[in-house]
């Protein structure tokens, strides 16, 4: 079957790849709480740009918000006379809270997910028992990306895929020649993300991730986390497709059902994020905390054996 999104973005990193004039700068902030990278990329003619990923400092223990990573980021937006199209998130992440809602509030731009977090928010609706008129067609977003739509940053030339399998609404938003992958892939040297959470799926996530396989070898490559590795001890974010081949879960000759067993065994091994409940609870919101109860004050729940 042949997959015209597909060729239209690798159409598109091919021509970044031959004009400098159609890359964007990206600069990134790392969260070493969650172990999360915001990027910001933007189009150097023009300083439109975008945000994606952005991380809202939260303290389980007190219940308290802090903007201190968002900060550094509306610094840098600030300092170099940037403007914000687009908040993109790559997926309603599950371990940290993004800060789309702030830096929204602060510097203007669409908050944007992929069409599948209606299927999230009903998953999540249901485990969360959210109240009656929370809404699961995901109209807290400005925007719903859908595969293979494109969209511009300045005079850049932009296209959202659609990348399943850690959640149903992984998206993979490639700007120019650089594509922000999310929890798809990690470093080659450290392996895939998990696809246990509610509405996960190990067999989705493999061909997702040969989709973007089949991208150009030199698609610069953005990460949504790293962890290091027992023999890399400096945090990396930014890899190419070319060397994504060799990554230590996916490379040539691991098969779809080899990737799934492996996949799945190793799920099993894992705690849940630190962060899981409250993330989940904002993040299906478009970053919004819960709706205030009748004092003024909004809680996060967690369901009692449950998850
Ligand atoms: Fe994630």
């Amino acid at each position: 079957m042949s997959d015209t999104n597909l060729a239209t973005a690798s159409r598109q990193i091919e021509q970044a790849i031959l004009n400098p004039d159609l890359r964007p700068i990206v600069q990134t902030f790392f969260d070493e709480t969650t172990f999360t990278a915001t990027h910001i990329a933007h189009d150097p003619a023009t300083l439109k740009a975008v945000i994606i990923d952005s991380v809202l400092d939260y303290d389980a223990a007190s219940g308290r918000t802090q903007n201190t990573s968002a900060q550094q980021v509306l610094n840098y937006i600030q300092e170099n006379g940037l403007t914000v199209e687009w908040q993109l998130e790559t997926h309603a992440h599950a371990d940290h809270l993004s800060a789309a809602v702030w830096l929204k509030e602060k510097l203007g731009g669409k908050i944007a997910i992929g069409e599948n977090i209606t299927h999230v928010q009903d998953v999540f609706g249901k485990i969360f028992n959210a109240e009656k008129n929370f809404s699961r067609d995901g109209s807290q977003f400005d925007k719903l990306f859908h595969d293979g739509e494109t969209f511009s940053v300045g005079r850049l030339p932009a296209i959202a895929l659609s990348v399943p399998g850690h959640t149903p609404a992984d998206m993979v938003y490639i700007i120019g020649d650089a594509a922000f992958i999310g929890d798809t892939l990690f470093m080659p040297d450290y392996g895939t993300a998990r696809a246990d959470f509610p509405g996960g799926d190990a067999r989705q996530l493999y061909r997702s991730i040969q989709r973007l396989l089949s991208l150009p070898d030199k698609t610069r490559v953005f990460l949504c986390h790293d962890y290091k590795t027992a023999d890399r001890h400096d945090f990396m974010w930014e890899t190419t497709i070319g060397d994504e081949r060799n990554n230590i879960h996916v490379h040539k000759g691991i098969s779809e059902d080899q990737f799934v067993t492996m996949r799945t065994n190793r799920d099993k091994t894992l705690s849940l994020p630190h962060l899981i409940m409250p993330s989940v609870q904002v993040n299906m919101r478009a970053g919004h905390l819960p709706e205030p109860e009748e004092n003024g004050v909004s809680y996060i729940k967690i369901p009692i054996n449950r998850m």
